[in-house]
């Protein structure tokens, strides 16, 4: 596999992740998930906004500090005061970068309330101070999906030959759709001057479900790093999913034959800590890490995992850090899963031994949602005391 369809994963699981209302996370969490990130093996790891608080900048600083493979980012606006301030944070990694960023679009320009050619010139001012303190400087045209194309060209033309890197192209509300979303990319790279010496990064957001396919069809149209979050984790609906572009790219490597440095064993372990350290639960239903995402409950899917889990399967638990599959035996589930149930447990049962067994686990079945192992070995000892 060359290079060229190596692609760059970058979290900001503690920065955009962490923007979403409520999911706030302490220092020595942030400490922690950062470092639960760069043993994963994501390539860039965007620890926050230093300028936004202390606190921030604490975190931001000594992620930098204690980071032993990944690059750390921090994010700042277009102003001379943040960009320094974010350098300051980073600059203590062994590997450090500056994201910087200003909205483009009509509605986004009138925040700063700069004409086009004053936007322009202060994206040039400020890639170029960020360029001059670090030798890799990300640039983010906010809201870039609904920019005017030849404005979006235009800035991001300034931005490269001012120094940036790498040019991240957010779709900041969700906006755009798979074909859109590799035709900008495409479009662009053919397009802009100077698009050949710079990485592409795609920065999607989940508002109308669509967040993973769209960056996936980035990566399609030569964009090489992902921007993402544990969980989805993110304001509004959140962002790119980490676990699911990873994984999708593993599992259909056929069609998308693209590598990422992700150690896939270790999604579920982190995918549970910062669920309990943002307090937002993961969906029994979320693909690859919910609950659910290796459960079968119903006799005719349990029966065909145990002859062959492919049948139901398209990734292996143990490749997302679970032990194994889980069969939940409950109202819906059949003979096969409960034989194979008891004979975990320690039972071996007859065939007519098994048919008894069987019409209890039924009734106890149709009175509880989920029967446990501890339900059913309850059950074992009352078929064995009954004459
Ligand atoms: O969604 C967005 O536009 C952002 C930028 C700061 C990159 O998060
Ligand atoms: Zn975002």
């Amino acid at each position: 596999m060359s290079d060229a369809n190596r692609v760059l994963i970058f979290d900001t699981t503690l920065r955009d992740g962490e923007q979403s209302p409520g999911a706030t996370m302490s220092h020595a969490e942030k400490l922690e998930i950062a470092n639960l990130l760069d043993e994963m093996g994501v390539d860039i790891i965007e620890a926050g906004f230093p300028i936004a608080s202390e606190g921030d900048f604490a975190a931001v600083s000594e992620i930098a500090r204690q980071t032993k493979g990944a690059t750390v980012c921090g994010l700042a606006r277009a102003n001379i005061a943040d960009i320094d301030r974010c350098w300051e944070a980073v600059k203590h990694a062994k590997s450090p970068r500056i994201h910087t960023f200003i909205g483009t679009s009509p509605l986004h320009r009138q925040i700063p309330n700069l004409t086009m050619d004053e936007m322009a010139d202060r994206i040039h001012e400020t890639v170029t101070h960020a360029r001059n303190l670090c030798d890799n400087v990300q640039w983010s045209p906010m809201d870039a999906t609904r920019t005017e194309w030849d404005y979006l060209c235009r800035v991001i033309e300034i931005a490269i030959k001012a120094g940036a890197t790498t040019i991240n192209i957010p779709d900041t509300v969700g906006y755009t759709a798979p074909r859109e979303s590799a035709s900008l990319i495409s479009r662009l790279i053919e397009t802009v001057p100077g698009a050949g010496d710079v990485v592409f990064a795609t920065h999607c957001h989940n508002d109308l479900g669509m967040a993973t396919a769209n960056s996936l069809a980035a990566v399609e149209a030569g964009a090489r790093q992902i921007e993402c979050t544990i969980n989805g984790l993110g304001e509004r609906a959140g962002n790119t999913a980490l676990e699911e572009v990873v994984m999708a790219m593993k599992t259909r490597h056929d069609i998308m034959p693209f590598t990422t440095g992700v150690d896939t064993r270790k999604i579920m372990h982190i995918s549970r800590r910062v669920a309990a350290v943002s307090g937002f639960a993961v969906q029994p239903n979320k693909a690859i890490v919910g609950k659910n995402a290796f459960a079968h409950e119903s006799g005719i899917h349990q029966d065909g995992m145990l002859k062959n889990p492919e049948n139901f399967e398209i990734m292996r638990p143990e490749d997302v850090g679970l032990a194994a599959t889980n069969l939940v035996m409950g109202k819906h589930s059949g003979r096969a899963a409960l034989r194979s149930k008891l004979n975990e447990l320690g039972y071996e049962l007859a065939d007519n031994q098994l048919a008894d067994v069987f019409v209890r686990f039924k009734e106890l079945a149709d009175r509880k949602k989920e029967v446990f192992d501890d339900d059913l070995v309850a059950l074992m000892r009352d078929a064995s005391n009954d004459p």
